[in-house]
């Protein structure tokens, strides 16, 4: 037997109503209430926190979290601060160390070297970050929006907090 076309609409609609306010309310309660607080320290504290690195790395490009690159990058970036990508980010010797012992504690375990064998400086050059970006199209690269994949909140519209989930992606139209 076949079923009339106005039933089967019928159930659908029932259906995807009753599955889709129940999931919303749900979904939206567990936002509300639950999960931003959560999901926020979750990230914090999988990428550990200073409040001297967040300021001063911070300054003039999102503060990159330290588990993108190995204690060995960090340990080259930390040294040459004064010439950091024709720009003087230099610290006070002070607040480069805490910021130093910072990086290396938190640093990640993936290793990141050249073709030189020296240790990358920029997290954008290694393996993992163009894995994981093998599908953002090229003229997105190169739109005026974004200009180098290093200024990684022009798609990840929470990179300040740490966030680069695929949820919290949102690429420039
Ligand atoms: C005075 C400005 C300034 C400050 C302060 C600064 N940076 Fe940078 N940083 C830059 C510039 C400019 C670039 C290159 C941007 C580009 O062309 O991609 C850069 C790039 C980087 C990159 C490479 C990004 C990539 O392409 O993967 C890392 C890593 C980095 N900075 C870490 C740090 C750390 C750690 C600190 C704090 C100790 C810091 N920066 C402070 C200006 C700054
Ligand atoms: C042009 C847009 C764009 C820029 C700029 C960009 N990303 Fe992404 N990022 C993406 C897209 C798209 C994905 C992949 C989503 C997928 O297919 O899983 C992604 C994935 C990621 C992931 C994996 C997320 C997950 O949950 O699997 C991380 C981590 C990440 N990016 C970090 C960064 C960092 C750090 C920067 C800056 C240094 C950056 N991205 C710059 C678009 C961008």
């Amino acid at each position: 037997m076949r079923r009339p076309l106005s039933t089967c609409l019928g159930l659908g609609l029932g259906l995807g109503l009753g599955l889709g306010l129940g999931l919303g309310l749900g979904l939206s309660l567990c936002l509300a209430i639950l999960c931003p607080q959560s999901v926020q320290a979750d990230a914090l504290r999988s990428a550990g926190h200073n409040a001297t690195w967040q300021k001063e790395c911070g300054a003039c490009h999102v503060a990159y979290p330290p588990h993108l690159l190995p204690a060995a990058s960090w340990r080259e970036t930390m040294g040459s601060l004064e010439r950091h990508f024709g720009t003087d980010a230099s610290l006070e010797p002070a607040q480069a160390k805490e910021v130093l012992d910072f990086l290396t504690a938190y640093a990640g375990r993936r290793p990141a070297v050249g073709k030189d064998g020296k240790p990358l400086l920029r997290l954008t050059e290694t393996a993992w970050f163009r894995h994981e970006h093998d599908e953002v199209p090229a003229r997105l690269w190169k739109d005026s929006r974004v200009k180098h994949p290093s200024n990684c909140a022009a798609c990840h519209r929470d990179a300040e907090s740490g966030d680069f989930s695929e949820r919290r992606l949102r690429l420039p139209k």
